[in-house]
């Protein structure tokens, strides 16, 4: 059986760990040359270095996608490397974990940038080098189930998550004369929660599944939005969530 994305060039934000980590691990398994794009330069190296290891093409990029300028240079750096890009998946986040009277503007407006505006500049700039080449590409940009609903604990996420789901139907429209196809994912529990890296299984699981959700779960969610499976789905919302948003609050 031949890969899915033979010949593809991949970039992954925020890959250093979890959900990204796997997201860029299959993808070059698939046989995409997957750009590890993270903050955390030892966290980046490292997924490259175990994708090199495994016989795939790999390269760490250190970019804060809260900067324009690091998200530019990082796009340069990816052509320069592979030449074109094809893939692009939006997951690196922040959450403030903030209620409304405790969150700073500061804070506000930092988490709304690696969240919200970061993901738009970063498909801004993947999406006009794939234009360039006149490469049909796919983005994928990670939203999450606080997108939809509002939560005691959290407000710019929660702000930036649902900001995700609809500009992704604008970049899909936007994108769709040049042959690119924008969805969303929406996952819920994945793993370790959001900044952090340690998965506690006693974490409360409700869902449909009975289990914790995994990033592999979301890495293949994701492999078929990127893949030519998923030719047909354009600027929708997938959900990866365990079957937890189909569960009426309160029911029995
Ligand atoms: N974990 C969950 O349960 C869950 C649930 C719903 C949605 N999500 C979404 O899935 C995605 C991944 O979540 P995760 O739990 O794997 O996150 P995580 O916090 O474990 O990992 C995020 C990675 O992004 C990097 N990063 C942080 N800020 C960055 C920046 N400014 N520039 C570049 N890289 C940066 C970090 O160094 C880290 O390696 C996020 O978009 C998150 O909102 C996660």
């Amino acid at each position: 059986m031949t890969a899915k994305l033979a010949n593809k060039v991949a970039i992954v934000t925020g890959a250093g760990r979890n959900i990204g980590e796997d997201v860029a691990k299959l993808l070059a398994l698939e046989g995409a040359a997957v750009a590890v794009i993270d903050l955390d330069k030892g966290r980046a190296d490292k997924v490259a270095d175990d994708i090199i290891a495994a016989g795939g093409k790999a390269k760490g990029f250190v970019c804060d996608v809260g900067k324009e300028e690091d998200i530019i240079a990082a796009v340069k750096g990816i052509i320069a490397e592979w030449g074109h890009v094809d893939i692009l998946v939006n997951n690196a986040a922040i959450s403030d974990n903030k209620h409304m009277f405790d969150i700073t503007t500061e804070e506000w407006n930092r988490t709304l940038a690696i969240t919200l505006t970061g993901p738009f500049i970063f498909a801004k700039h993947a999406a006009k080098a794939m234009v360039e080449k006149g490469i049909a590409g796919a983005i994928v940009n990670v939203s999450s189930t606080s997108g939809y609903y509002g939560r005691d604990r959290a407000i710019g996420y929660t702000t930036a998550k649902g900001g995700i789901v609809n500009m992704t139907r604008s970049m899909a429209i936007q994108l769709a004369p040049h042959n690119i196809r924008v969805n969303s994912v929406v996952p819920n529990k994945i793993g370790s929660p959001v900044g952090r890296d340690t998965f506690n299984p006693d974490r409360k699981v409700v869902n449909l599944r009975n289990r914790h959700g995994l990033p592999a779960d979301l890495a293949k969610a994701i492999l078929f939005l990127v893949s030519d499976d998923s030719d047909f789905v354009a600027g929708t919302a997938l959900w990866v969530d365990g079957g937890v948003s189909a569960i009426m609050p309160g029911s029995d």
